[in-house]
């Protein structure tokens, strides 16, 4: 982990609410792997000391960018931040996605940020599958010709029908799945899923029933993004119960079946 100070090489809009930002940082970049995010400090956020997590979208041996939207005071004011200013990264962090097990069909299962959030491990696996992609509407959808260009199998759902087949994610996986059979051992597919905690518990849920293996990647406020302060923590099962880990560190990606899912 580093802390670098980098610069804003490109900042627009990328598609629907939103942007793109690439920050020349051959420290960080070179040292990403897939799922894993980096803690930036939102330039003259005055009120709001503590950095925000962003997922690596793209990761090179100049720099690394992020596809975010707007939510709350920090990505507002990210919004302001112009090509050639600097922003202070600390990367890359935590705990990504595994390389895919052998003789698995491999499948991404992405909402909201979760296409940024697997573009790498798209890129980076040796074997191509089905990916899901779940949004409100059309322009929630990114990413689509870039994972059909990696050779993924791209499958869209909408809520409101704009695009692919209307409903939730699950709608085009549950069919697939079906089709699939049970995991049994060693065969069958392996998930990789980043999106709302709805979307994650449910693919979780699935995956399970069906004995398959799913890595979830958990989003929680993070303060530190260390391991320090512990407030991304979440509850992961032991033989005799339950235990704290954290998101930031231990995380975010997670194996579905280690998760306590809370009411
Ligand atoms: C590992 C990780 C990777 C992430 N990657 C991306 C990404 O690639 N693109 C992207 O757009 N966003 C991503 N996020 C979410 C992003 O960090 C938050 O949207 C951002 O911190 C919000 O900051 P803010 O100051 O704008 O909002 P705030 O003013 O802090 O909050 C606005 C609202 O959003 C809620 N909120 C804030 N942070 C989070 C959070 N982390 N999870 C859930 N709700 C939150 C608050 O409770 C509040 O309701 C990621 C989060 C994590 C933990
Ligand atoms: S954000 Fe501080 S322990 Fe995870």
């Amino acid at each position: 982990m580093t802390q670098e100070k980098t610069t804003v090489l490109e900042h627009r809009v990328f598609q629907g609410e939103y942007r793109l930002l690439k920050l020349a940082a051959p420290v960080i970049g070179p040292l990403v792997q897939p799922g894993q995010f980096v803690h930036l400090r939102v330039p003259r956020l005055e009120n709001a000391v503590l950095r925000r997590p962003f997922s690596v979208f793209k990761a090179d041996e100049e720099g690394l960018s992020i596809l975010y939207a707007t939510v709350g005071m920090g990505t507002e004011a990210l919004t302001t931040v112009e090509v050639g200013e600097e922003v202070s990264l600390l990367g890359p962090l935590g705990t990504g996605f595994p390389r895919v097990g052998k003789n698995k069909i491999p499948v991404l299962v992405a909402g909201g940020y979760g296409n940024a959030a697997l573009y790498l491990q798209a890129k980076n696996l040796p074997v191509k599958g089905v990916a899901f992609f779940g949004g409100r509407s059309a322009e929630d959808i990114l990413c689509v010709d870039e994972f059909e260009a990696l050779g993924w199998d791209v499958r869209v759902t909408t809520d409101d029908g704009s695009l692919g087949t209307k409903g939730l994610v699950t709608a085009a996986l549950d069919p697939w799945l079906e089709e699939q059979g049970s995991g049994g051992r060693g065969q069958g597919a392996e998930l990789f899923a980043c999106g709302p905690n709805g979307m994650l518990k449910a693919v979780g849920d699935r995956a399970l029933e069906k004995g398959f293996t799913a890595w979830l990647s958990m989003d929680r406020n993070m303060a530190c993004g260390v391991g320090a302060c512990l407030t991304c923590v979440i509850k992961r099962k032991t033989e005799t119960g339950w235990e704290w880990a954290r998101c930031c560190k231990d995380g975010p990606v997670f194996n579905a079946e280690e998760i306590l899912w809370e009411d």
